[in-house]
């Protein structure tokens, strides 16, 4: 799928087996995901523009590229994609921080947005939406929705561990939609947890089971 990017790189690969590990304490998975969402942040952010400038050095003028100032923004979905967000902030020190609060119904494995807030200039950015787990792609497409609802016309979704189902319903529903993830895995259980994945990732950060 041409929007698809899974990165192969041996540190998030080596950093991504770290986090499946059941023995993982929350204090080492939150640092892994800041880690991985960091090094996913540095591939993910390749296109942003650049604009030429002249640098006085102690000792000459150098013309030299910076970044645009093409404002950017960062969208976590609550609760796990919170811990994507230091990460990536220490890439994107500029980038602003909106929020989307979303659960699963457990029944019904539907999406149930409790909170939303975004930049008030959200429409003017470009937005990265962050989260770890894309596992039917319910939570992630209703929130890219809400954010296409506010206006905002350049989208891209990072994940960490991806469902076959889960990309080809973001492929389906929002076709342009970059979506760039660390691993595919094969399937789902009947209780909608990615097999073999890492378990439930907002429990695993924050020590909630
Ligand atoms: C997890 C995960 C995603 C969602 C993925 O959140 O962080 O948001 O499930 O599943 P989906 O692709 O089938 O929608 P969860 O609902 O467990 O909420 P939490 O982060 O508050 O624990
Ligand atoms: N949400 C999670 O946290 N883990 C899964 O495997 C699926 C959804």
């Amino acid at each position: 799928m041409k929007n698809v990017f899974v990165f192969d790189h041996p540190l998030i690969q080596h950093k991504v087996s770290l986090l499946r590990d059941k023995n993982t304490i929350p204090k080492e998975f939150r640092e892994l995901v800041s880690e991985i969402s960091m090094l996913m942040g540095y591939e993910v952010t390749r296109n942003v523009q650049l604009k030429e400038v002249e640098i006085e050095t102690p000792v000459g003028i150098a013309k030299t590229n910076v970044i645009s100032g093409k404002k950017l923004g960062i969208v976590p979905i609550l609760r796990a994609g919170l811990g994507m967000v230091e990460g990536m902030l220490s890439l994107l020190p500029m980038a602003r921080v909106g929020h989307i609060g979303m659960y699963r119904e457990h029944e019904t494995l539907q999406p149930v947005e409790y909170y939303c807030k975004l930049p008030e200039d959200a429409a003017e950015r470009e937005i990265i939406v962050v989260d770890p787990m894309l596992a039917t792609g319910g939570s992630a497409s209703t929130a890219i929705s809400f954010i296409k609802q506010r206006g905002v016309k350049k989208i891209i979704f990072m994940c960490i561990i991806a469902s076959n189902l889960g990309i080809e319903r973001i492929c389906k529903d929002h076709p342009d939609v970059k979506v760039y993830c660390a691993a595919v895995d094969e399937k789902l259980n009947d209780r909608g947890y990615i097999i073999p994945g890492l378990g439930d990732a907002g429990d695993r950060l924050y020590g909630t089971k």
